[in-house]
């Protein structure tokens, strides 16, 4: 189970509540999985992306309000980020089969939004006030 330390709060808006939320997702999956039950691939890779695209889109939103210099490259590393999230769906259809491995990439996707982007968009405003 993974849990969002404490320096990964973004402290803007719902985003560290949607961080929790999507984190959550997936390790109710890892729980069922270990738990011996086989989860659907599709259904929950498209429940897990509708989060993920509508919390990339309200990070988005936010940074464009706020003149963020940054918004275009944040922008891009969400693309990748879907981009990975995408090939990992693939990955599970062609086997019919979620994974502990996949579900764990699909957190690394998250905490990686929030290391290497989310942060360097709270210390703009910080610095901004
Ligand atoms: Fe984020
Ligand atoms: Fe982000």
């Amino acid at each position: 189970m993974f849990a969002i330390p404490d320096s990964f709060r973004i402290d803007v808006g719902e985003i560290d509540i949607q961080h929790d939320f999507l984190v959550d997702m997936i390790n109710d999956l890892i729980r069922a999985i270990e738990l011996g039950d086989n989860p659907n691939c599709r259904t929950n890779f498209e429940a897990f992306k509708n989060r993920l695209v509508a919390h990339f889109a309200y990070e988005e939103e936010i940074m464009q309000t706020a003149d963020y210099p940054g918004l275009d490259w944040h922008r891009e590393h969400h693309r990748n980020a879907l981009d990975n999230v995408n090939a990992l769906q693939s990955q599970c259809l062609s086997t019919g089969r979620l994974t502990v491995d996949i579900l764990e990439d699909c957190i690394q996707n998250v905490i990686s939004d929030i290391a290497k982007a989310d942060l360097k968009f709270a210390a703009f405003l910080k610095d901004k006030h």
